[in-house]
């Protein structure tokens, strides 16, 4: 399947991702994990992204697309994958369109992950993350890990991402809801998008996000 995951910042759609690509046997490919890995790498697209990413705005399309591109190219997409955190607005949603179109293939669903805003802001303020991996995620009082600062999966160290700053939240809330949201139309308009609650227990959410995403087969 070749699924994207739309949703709020700290709706919780890497916790998802996580778990449907192990179910559905797919890629998980996040492009925010893709930039905190060059940010620790200290690569040069990792020092630009981080200007962006710190003030809570986009990074430039161009760049975000081609490392998108580079990542769905890979072997282990080619039979599907599961995009989280891209697109991330109308041009991005239109350049993957373009991709998809070269290699002959379509978008099965665009899964959409609807949270109420004082939730995003309580989730995002006790998240804590892996320094080896931005993609084992832990809550302190939701996802506590079994012991306090250490990651579950590798040992690593848990730390709070910087972009989770109040302010820093705020900006990003508003550049989904100006900038993000608009994609949601955009795959409507092609009859692509679920929309499930993202309220509950972690395990009754992935559940409910498969038997909607078994209706789309
Ligand atoms: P990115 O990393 O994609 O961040 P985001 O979209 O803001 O999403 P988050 O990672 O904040 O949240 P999430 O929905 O994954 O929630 P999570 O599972 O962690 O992007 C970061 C930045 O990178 C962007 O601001 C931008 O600068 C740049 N960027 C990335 N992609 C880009 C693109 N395409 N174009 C341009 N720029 C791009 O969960 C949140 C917390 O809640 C966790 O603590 C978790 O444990 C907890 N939780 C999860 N589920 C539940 C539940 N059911 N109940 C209670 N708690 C829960
Ligand atoms: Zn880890």
């Amino acid at each position: 399947m070749r699924i994207v995951l739309v949703g709020p910042p700290g709706a919780g759609k890497g916790t998802q991702a996580v778990r449907l690509a192990e179910k559905l046997a797919i890629p998980h490919i996040s492009t925010g994990d893709l930039f905190r890995a060059n940010i620790s790498q200290q690569t040069e697209l990792g020092k630009l992204a981080k200007s962006y990413m710190d003030a809570g705005n986009l990074v430039p399309d161009e760049v975000t697309i081609a490392m998108a591109k580079d990542r769905m190219e890979q072997a282990d997409a080619q039979n599907g994958f599961l995009l989280d955190g891209f697109p991330r607005n109308v041009s991005q949603a239109e350049a993957l369109d373009q991709l998809l179109q070269t290699e002959g293939i379509t978008l099965d669903a665009v899964l959409d992950l609807e949270v109420p805003e004082d939730e995003v802001v309580k989730r995002i303020a006790g998240r804590r993350i892996c320094r080896n991996d931005s993609s084992h995620v832990f809550h302190v009082s939701y996802n506590a890990p079994k012991k306090e600062g250490v990651c579950d999966v590798c040992g690593g160290e848990l730390y709070q991402r910087d972009d989770d700053r109040e302010e820093t939240v705020r900006t990003r809330l508003e550049v989904y809801h100006t900038q993000t949201e608009p994609i949601i139309d955009y795959y409507k308009a092609q009859g692509l998008v679920v929309t499930i609650s993202a309220l509950g227990p972690v395990a009754e959410i992935t559940e409910r996000a498969l038997e909607a995403l078994k209706r789309e087969k």
